[in-house]
């Protein structure tokens, strides 16, 4: 199987070329869970350049999860004004609450559990801040394995299956950030930056000719 080189290579390139974000801090597996976390929600519905912007204002009027569950709802509100989504905002105050009266979660299904935690998050958050081998499946996660693999149609069950398969238990966070970067910044939906690419060798929309069409665009 091909399958560890392209993992191996996928990492070189993050280790290389990953991107600088704020809530990249702190040693792989043991960064801060609260950023983490709070990234990790103010990213569902956004984007990188923007949710950065709103992640330091955020963590500046909330640096912990005490000063989160201490602040009146109101005021987390009005915090997370730009933002859109309040409900997202209601969440993490409740869940602030929670986590404040019995702990960090510690574990995939700990942090599933918490209002707003849904299994993207909780894949990305136990990976990231918690070093437990869960592969985050979204959009860029789904183009980047289709095209790899060359299937025009990837369901859900099977892009879960291909991350869980290329996911290193030994650096799971370092391998989901590879993917959402890669996806971000070289696997792009157009254009993308074939030349860039850490595993074009191995890349089956590459050989194809014509990496773009993969995946095919979802029929309505
Ligand atoms: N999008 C969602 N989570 C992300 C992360 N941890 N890094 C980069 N982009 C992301």
């Amino acid at each position: 199987s091909t399958l560890p080189a392209v993992r191996a290579a996928l990492l070189a390139w993050f280790d290389r070329e990953g991107r600088d974000l704020p809530w990249r801090v702190g040693p792989e597996g043991g960064r801060d869970p609260y950023r983490v976390w709070v990234s990790e929600v103010l990213l569902q519905q956004t984007q990188v350049a923007r949710g950065r912007v709103y992640f330091e204002r955020f963590l500046e009027a909330f640096p912990t999860v005490q000063a989160l569950a201490d602040t009146p709802i109101e005021a987390v509100l009005k915090a997370w004004e730009g933002c859109g989504y309040y409900a997202r905002a209601r969440n993490l105050h409740r869940a602030a609450g929670v986590i404040v009266r019995g702990g960090m979660p510690t574990t995939y299904d700990g942090w599933r559990a918490l209002p707003g935690v849904g299994p993207y998050t909780a894949a990305a958050v136990a990976s990231l801040a918690c070093g437990e081998a869960r592969a985050v499946n979204d959009g860029n996660v789904r183009r980047v394995l289709a095209r790899l693999c060359g299937e025009r149609q990837p369901s859900a069950a099977w892009v879960q299956a291909r991350a869980d398969d290329l996911l290193d238990p030994a650096r799971p966070g370092a391998c989901n950030e590879a993917v959402m970067d890669l996806g971000a910044t070289v696997c792009t939906p157009k254009a993308p930056k074939c030349g860039a690419c850490p595993v074009s060798a191995w890349c089956a929309a590459l050989g194809s000719g014509e990496p773009a069409a993969f995946p095919a665009p979802k029929v309505r």
